[in-house]
């Protein structure tokens, strides 16, 4: 007899226990080495194009997050989504007995250990190259990928043919499958929507090993499903991605603000704008002197030393940053263009920093950081981010408190702060987002000092997002969590409000047994109690 999945904290004690009890008494029944080493030993039997490994297995115990530390008890190296399809099949046919779980991880980039499986599987997408990635020009061109595939590949593959995608994240270290299964957001949001709104179709491997391709056409619901839907429905084998002509250099900008309102009415007013910018983020600076001390970009503008020396004071500054793309010839206007676009913004007159790099930089332009963090040891410390979605009509009252009070320094990293519009976003998707037309993204990208008791160091942050968090609850400010992280039950359902009923239902019709994606800590894998 199957069971449909169940949410995390619904199970009660005494059906876990009764279960535990099963499960032990069977174990003594086969002998008790059996029981513990017939499922690797299964997993051997299966014939594969790649393979599993079931020691050294460490790395897949780690995510960026640096947090959570769980050991899978193998690792599914695969070579083909058949790999992915039979190994699936096979737990899924263990039925609601086994207690084994698969997890996909991508880059392992999360923060939470969200690719992460405790004595489950994981599966280690970035061997799966299958087809090759395959370029398709044409009017509406398109690449088709694999899930696996790191975005930073995408785009040197389609630059060949002078086409890159349209909506990136500020990091291209990411997969495909990683990103897609969150939103991906970044500056080019408020044009193209996030990741998750220029893709055109998908194969997918669901919690019943079935391999089903789907689209706004083909499979819909699945489809829908799988976009933004936290790895709980299937696992993404290959992506059709849109893509555009590529420019092949970028006006880098980055303005500065003292008042936070005219900030944001410039903001606001420039992802509505016909004519506008190609990139739109933004930056709390707190605090903080120079505005080149940031791990997380190499902006180097054409008067460094003014704008390293830029001082705040002791003051909160707002830094506006923007991209124009521009093709470099003798017809091109972009000083003329930008100067008209300039001209309607409100930032402090002398704050104007600008630098013009190839495209292709200013999109890896975290990767110049990481590999300078690396070579310090300073990339693999914890990393308690915390991402939030504030309707705009409450943007001000957020920044009051939390800017003005809560977070009063943004010394364990940048800080951003940009709007996007909800009609790019299509709502049939897993993703939740505020109610409201438009919503801020405001990220706290914190990195914890080892050993520091300052505000830079682990127990100072955790307790500063906290604090945060209240304060949104406490003020009703209709907000949510991008790359979400709960731990129980009623937090779920409150994060996914009304659309909680749904996520459910396509939980139980693509992945039953919740064997998918445990790290999230949505839905836990049923025991059988008989
Ligand atoms: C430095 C840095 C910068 C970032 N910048 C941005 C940004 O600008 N915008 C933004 O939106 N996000 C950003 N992120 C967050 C990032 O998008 C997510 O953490 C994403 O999940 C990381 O991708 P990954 O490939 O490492 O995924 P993983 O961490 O490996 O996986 C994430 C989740 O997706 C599941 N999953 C992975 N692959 C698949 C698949 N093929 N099919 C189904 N499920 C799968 C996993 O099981 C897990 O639950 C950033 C993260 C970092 C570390
Ligand atoms: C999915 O689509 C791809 C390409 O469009 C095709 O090669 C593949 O066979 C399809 N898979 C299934 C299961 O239909
Ligand atoms: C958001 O987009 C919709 C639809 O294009 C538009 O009507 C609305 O004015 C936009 N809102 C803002 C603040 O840009
Ligand atoms: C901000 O800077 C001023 C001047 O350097 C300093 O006196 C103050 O303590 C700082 N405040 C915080 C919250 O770090
Ligand atoms: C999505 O948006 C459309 C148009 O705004 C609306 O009619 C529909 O009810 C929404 N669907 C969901 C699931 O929210």
């Amino acid at each position: 007899m199957r069971y449909p999945a169940v949410s995390y904290v619904r199970q009660n004690n005494i059906l876990l226990l009764r279960s535990f009890m099963i499960l032990l008494l069977s174990c003594v029944a086969i002998k008790l080495d059996l029981c513990f080493s017939s499922i690797p030993s299964s997993l051997k039997t299966l014939s594969l194009n790649g393979h599993f490994t079931f020691d050294e297995n460490e790395f897949a115990a780690r995510d960026y997050g640096n947090k959570y530390h769980f050991l899978p008890m193998a690792v599914l190296h695969p070579k083909s989504v058949s790999d992915i399809a039979t190994t699936i099949q096979h737990i899924w046919q263990m039925g609601p007995s086994s207690e084994l779980t698969i997890a996909a991880r991508g880059h392992g980039h999360s923060i939470n250990g969200q690719a992460q499986a405790q004595g489950g599987v994981v599966i280690n997408m970035q061997s799966l190259h299958g087809p090759e990635m395959h370029v398709h020009m044409g009017r509406f061109p398109y690449v088709d990928v694999s899930g696996g595939e790191l975005w930073i590949n995408i785009l040197h593959e389609t630059l060949k043919y002078g086409l890159a995608p349209k909506s990136w994240t500020d990091y291209l270290h990411l997969t495909v499958g990683g990103t897609l299964s969150n939103a991906g957001i970044s500056g080019q949001a408020f044009r193209h929507g996030p990741q998750i709104s220029n893709v055109h179709q998908l194969e997918v491997v669901t919690g019943k090993g079935e391999i089903i391709n789907c689209s706004e056409e083909q499979n819909a619901d699945l489809f829908h499903s799988v976009l933004g839907g936290l790895g709980q429905f299937g696992i993404i084998t290959r992506a059709r991605i849109s893509l555009e002509p590529a420019p092949k250099m970028v006006k880098w900008i980055r303005v500065l603000y003292s008042d936070f309102s005219t900030f944001t009415r410039d903001q606001e007013y420039l992802i509505s704008a016909e004519n506008t910018f190609d990139y739109i983020e933004g930056l709390v600076i707190r605090n903080r002197t120079g505005l080149l001390n940031n791990w997380r970009t190499s902006f180097s503008p054409q008067y460094p030393v003014q704008a390293s020396q830029f001082t705040s004071d002791g003051k909160t500054l707002f830094c506006l940053e923007l991209t124009k793309n521009f093709n470099p010839g003798k017809t091109n206007t972009i000083n003329q263009e930008i100067e008209g676009l300039l001209s309607q913004l409100r930032y402090i007159p002398s704050t104007l920093f600008m630098s013009e790099v190839p495209y292709v930089e200013f999109l890896d332009r975290v990767h110049a950081s990481e590999l300078k963090l690396r070579s310090t040891g300073m990339w693999e410390v914890p990393h308690p981010w915390l991402n939030l979605l504030i309707p705009k009509s409450k943007i001000h009252r957020f920044a009051g408190e939390v800017f003005g009070n809560i977070a009063t320094d943004t010394n364990s990293g940048p800080v951003l702060v940009f709007p996007v519009n909800k009609s790019k976003w299509d709502n049939r998707t897993s993703f939740v987002a505020p109610e409201e037309d438009v919503f801020y993204l405001v990220a706290f990208l914190s990195h914890a000092i080892p050993l520091s008791t300052g505000t830079d160091g682990l127990e100072h942050i955790l307790t500063r997002n906290k604090r945060i968090l209240d304060f949104c609850e406490a003020a009703h400010l209709g907000g949510k969590q991008y790359l979400p992280h709960y731990t129980t039950y009623k937090e779920w359902r409150a994060h996914f409000g009304p659309r909680w009923e749904v996520f459910q239902q396509r939980k139980s019709a693509y992945d039953p047994l919740a064997i998918l994606a445990p790290g999230q800590r949505i839905f836990r894998k049923a025991i059988s109690i008989l």
